[in-house]
């Protein structure tokens, strides 16, 4: 009789040696079958009544072994499902299932073009200057020879701010000029690209917020020859080698003196009629020497120092470069329209 109940009881120690457990489930129910409160080795202690006397204490110690036994291995299976949590266990994973695309977003068009004539700009040695967007009038227009009746300073043209009559949102980038020439010794060779504001009614071609980049280079013998050629470098870079240009007197205060630079862009059909107004031409950038008013302002010599300045509307070649009709689409950040641009460096 005692011989059939130790022969049980050596089962299950020999079953509990095989046992496993993939997952929290299992544990679980090796947890139940073992320790639980109705766990098969409390029934083999109810058989100790049937145990022979001489073999009791015997059979005791043999139950307890199994006890610590099956709670040693609980042990272990749960901290070996802890370390691998986390981590699936090879079994849940569906090898066959589709890859999770991931969305690698894109540039925004601005921001192409912008970097674009960072690059030309930069093989020419031109640095980035970056400034603020808040400046006051002094950098604004009086340091750019723009005096203070000029309109441009009108509170119709210029958001100042709250309460101010001297503080400002930008409206161009020649601010940076102001900037620059007031703290850094010739030779100076910079481009400033950034956003500027004016007080203008919003529409498919016009916007109160856009984007140029300022060019300026001065130094010891610098000519309007060399402002031509740099410039003539510039509009090959980006439109291509065969690209022609054209300077056409004009004005600026802050430059004397002051022209306007078209590309040529072609008619080669209706869209090239209606974008250059039939003339084929279209006009890029504004330019100039820089005016020896500015350059005294800034408390640079013009007797030693000359030097010429650009200026350039980057939103105005983004959407000629890429064909969109509303400048409002550059703000708006919708992203069916931003998508379009994934892949694009
Ligand atoms: N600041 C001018 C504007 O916003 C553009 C410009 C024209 C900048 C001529 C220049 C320049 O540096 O020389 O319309």
């Amino acid at each position: 009789m005692s011989s059939e109940i130790f022969a049980k009881v050596q089962r299950v120690l020999e079953i509990l040696h095989t046992e496993t457990i993939t997952d929290a489930t299992s544990l679980e129910s090796f947890r139940i079958k073992y320790l639980g409160s109705k766990n098969e080795i409390k029934a083999l202690f109810g058989e100790i009544k049937n145990v022979d006397n001489d073999r009791k204490k015997e059979f005791g110690q043999l139950l307890n072994d199994l006890k610590q036994a099956a709670e040693e291995k609980f042990e272990l299976f749960k901290e070996q499902l802890e370390s691998t949590s986390g981590s699936q266990s090879a079994t849940d994973l569906d090898l066959t299932a589709p890859v999770e695309m991931f969305s690698s977003g894109s540039r925004h068009p601005v921001s192409l073009i912008l970097n674009k004539i960072i690059n030309i700009f930069g093989r020419i040695g031109f640095t980035v200057a970056e400034e603020r967007e808040i400046e006051d009038d002094w950098h604004n227009f009086s340091a750019m020879n723009t005096p203070e009746d000029h309109p441009a300073r009108d509170m119709q043209d210029t958001f100042y701010l709250k309460d101010s009559t001297t503080e400002l949102l930008r409206t161009h980038t020649s601010s940076v000029q102001a900037r620059i020439m007031t703290t850094q010794k010739p030779p100076i060779r910079i481009i400033a690209p950034g956003r500027v504001y004016r007080n203008e009614t919003i529409s498919s071609r016009s916007h109160c917020q856009f984007h140029q980049v300022e060019g300026l280079y001065i130094d010891k013998n610098v000519s309007f020859a060399d402002m031509k050629q740099t410039l003539l470098y510039f509009a090959r870079e980006m439109y291509g080698p065969q690209a022609e240009i054209r300077l056409r007197p004009s004005f600026f205060p802050f430059t004397e003196p002051s022209a306007e630079m078209d590309v040529y862009w072609g008619l080669n059909n209706e869209d090239d009629y209606r974008i250059t107004k039939g003339t084929g031409w279209l006009e890029i950038l504004g330019c100039g020497m820089v005016d020896p008013n500015v350059l005294i302002n800034c408390g640079i010599d013009p007797e030693v120092y000359s030097g010429f300045a650009f200026g350039m509307g980057i939103e105005r070649q983004a959407m000629l470069q890429y064909k969109i009709t509303d400048i409002r689409q550059l703000f708006e950040n919708d992203a069916r329209f931003l998508r379009q641009f994934s892949g694009v460096i």
